[in-house]
């Protein structure tokens, strides 16, 4: 038996643009999603308190892309999930189950699988189950820390500390949707959508030299690009009237930025809060929302001692 896990993310800057080549970035967060596989007899068993249609897609073309079609007529696996990331939340929640499905059932084969290997192995689920992907989420959740990413490469970046509330709309909606809705857009007006992904690029590309660790962090100019982007976001049809709700409670609250965080339609959003924490804690509460604080995570997809099997 094997226990494996994976971070979630939130995309700081660039979801959408990212899958036409533009650059973004993302941050892995503490909460995960942890996989256990065991070898049985025959057939795949999985069990999961949110076993939906895509999870049990992820789960299957993972083990698939690990062990190969032929070895999974032969032997049987048991996979139990437990996670900490509501599924579809713009959380990052496929490709940590992705992730953590990959590490958790190659090493119970035996199979040494590099990071570079399992995200890249990653994308290709994400990139099955949801038609697209540009594959930020899958190298996020295997590397943790803050990436900036762009066409399949990234660059591990130091950034400055945040301090950043998550506040969860309580409803999900799917990711595979949410970007054919923007592609639908692009082919009604490719000369605009195409300048509005360039200008996400711009504020991704500024963000980066903003949140770097060796300058000193200006909140203000990073939440003023965190509502730019979220501006552009919205323009894109996102949004929806609970994730409106949640960034404009948080604004009032005095956090410095708020937006969308993933796919959006709904979801979560993020604010940038110095010191105000509580403040839009309750913000996010009173408009409806669930909020979470969180923490950046430095540890990507990861071996769980055998001994955590209380918590799945
Ligand atoms: O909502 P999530 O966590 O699946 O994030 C999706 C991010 C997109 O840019 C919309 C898609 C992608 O593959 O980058």
């Amino acid at each position: 038996m094997v226990i494996a896990s994976a971070p979630g993310k939130i995309i700081l800057f660039g979801e959408h643009a990212v899958v036409y080549g533009k650059p973004a970035i993302a941050i892995a967060i503490t909460k995960r999603t942890y996989v256990k596989s065991r070898k049985i007899d025959s057939g795949i068993q999985i069990f999961s308190k949110d076993k939906t249609k895509s999870t049990i897609e992820y789960v299957k073309h993972a083990i698939e892309l690990v062990i190969g079609t032929k070895r999974m007529k032969k032997q049987g696996i048991n996979i139990i999930i437990d996670s900490e990331l509501p599924v579809g939340g713009g959380l990052g929640s496929s490709a940590a189950l992705s992730v953590a499905t990959i590490k958790s059932v190659s090493s119970l084969f035996g199979i040494d699988l590099g990071k570079e290997e399992i995200a890249r192995l990653g994308w290709k689920v994400e990139s099955k189950v949801q038609d697209v992907s540009s594959g930020i989420d899958p190298f996020i959740s295997t590397y943790g820390g803050a990436i900036y990413y762009k066409n399949g490469r990234f660059n591990y970046q130091q950034i400055n500390p945040l301090s950043i509330v998550i506040g969860f709309t309580g409803s999900s909606s799917s990711t595979k949707n949410m970007i054919s809705n923007v592609s639908y857009l692009r082919k009604k007006y490719p000369k605009i959508i195409d300048h509005i992904f360039d200008i996400i690029g711009v504020i991704s590309e500024r963000a980066k030299i903003i949140l770097d660790a060796s300058n000193n962090l200006n909140v203000n100019e990073l939440g003023d690009l965190m509502n730019l982007n979220n501006g552009l976001l919205k323009a894109f049809g996102v949004s929806s009237f609970s994730l409106s709700n949640l960034v404009d409670a948080s604004l009032l609250a005095g956090a410095f930025g708020a937006k969308i965080t993933g796919a959006g339609g709904e979801g979560c959003i993020f604010a940038l809060s110095s010191g105000k924490e509580k403040e839009i804690s309750t913000a996010i509460e009173m408009a409806g929302g669930i909020p979470v604080p969180i923490e950046i995570s430095f540890d990507g997809v990861r071996l769980e001692p055998n001994s955590k099997k209380n918590i799945i």
